[in-house]
């Protein structure tokens, strides 16, 4: 069975599919084009797919018939069209659990960011701008008892809540598509509307899984309805946030600030207005990387192409 990686993963995955007898195919460019990257795609039987950048959609599934399986080297699979995946019977697999800790660090490190204006702040030093003592410059605002409202209480969205939680006390409130039981009895989580949500939180957090459908979800209508203390924060997908409406919120100061690990579009170019205002922290989509939750990745990844080689089903999404 060929296994085509489109991009080095820690020695740990590859060495497992090695052990397991796979054919492993990694390019030696890295940075491939869509048509290279398809042409890989029809040599191979497995794919262990790194990064969005590639879409799995019914043009693939109809150039690539003989793919028979495709393991995703990340917890989100907004990438893959599941309705064609499942039409051309291709079971997906991805890699949850091993990377919530890691995601969830970001988030919460991005709230402290923000709150305490830490970018602003560094830039100024960066600068030469230090200057004196000043009661009245550059405040922030302390998490103490403030509510965290969390939008998609899964795995990571639970982590965050018991972060903010211990470390701040503070009120968990969140909207899901379903109940989360565990975080109702642990951390006292309360599920709400979405609208009761986005007007009581002091920091709304993103943690869903993203579909095509909640594009710009959080958009100009969303942005008014916040607390004028609100942080934004998105270490989930860019699609969620309307960037340009996020923009303007943030310079009208209906918002607070915003910390972004991920952005619209992305990567997010260097000219983005955005980077000009002093209310926001972002980051280039860094939330597993950590050695730990990458290599938790490859080996995941490499268990789910192990499975479905000897005919198991277990870790597969589809
Ligand atoms: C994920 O696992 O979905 C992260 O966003 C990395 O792509």
């Amino acid at each position: 069975m060929k296994v085509f990686i489109n991009k080095r993963i820690p020695e740990i995955g590859i060495t497992m599919l090695k052990e397991a007898k796979l054919e492993v195919i990694i390019p030696e460019n890295e940075h491939l084009s869509y048509e290279e990257w398809l042409a890989y795609c029809k040599l191979s039987d497995v794919i262990l797919n790194v990064g969005g950048e590639f879409k799995f959609d019914p043009y693939f599934f109809k150039e690539c018939p003989n793919i028979k399986a495709i393991a995703l080297y990340s917890v989100g699979y907004d990438q893959v069209n599941i309705q064609s995946a499942t039409e051309n019977a291709v079971p997906i697999g991805n890699t949850p659990d091993v990377l919530s800790k890691a995601t969830s660090d970001v988030s919460f490190l991005l709230m402290q960011s923000v709150a305490r204006r830490a970018s602003y702040n560094f830039e100024k030093v960066k600068a030469g701008n230090w200057g004196r003592f000043d009661p009245l410059h550059a405040l922030g605002q302390e998490l103490y008892g403030k509510t965290l409202g969390v939008f998609g209480l899964g795995r990571i969205g639970f982590e965050m809540a018991k972060k903010s939680r211990k470390a701040f006390d503070m009120e968990i409130i969140y909207h899901n598509r379903h109940r989360n039981v565990e975080a109702e009895k642990e951390i006292n989580a309360r599920y709400v509307s979405f609208d009761e949500l986005i007007k009581q939180a002091d920091v709304l957090s993103i943690h869903a899984s993203y579909k095509a459908e909640q594009k710009d979800l959080f958009n100009n209508a969303v942005f008014e309805k916040m607390k004028s203390n609100a942080i934004f924060i998105n270490t989930a997908r860019g699609g969620f946030h309307d960037q340009k409406a996020l923009y303007e919120a943030l310079k009208n100061n209906q918002i607070w600030g915003a910390g972004l690990d991920v952005t619209n579009p992305e990567p997010m170019p260097y000219d983005d207005p955005i980077l000009e205002l002093s209310n926001v922290c972002v980051l280039p989509h860094i939330g597993s990387a950590t050695e730990e939750a990458r290599n938790g990745m490859a080996k995941m990844a490499a268990e789910n192409i192990i499975a479905f080689s000897k005919g198991e089903k277990n870790y597969l999404l589809v």
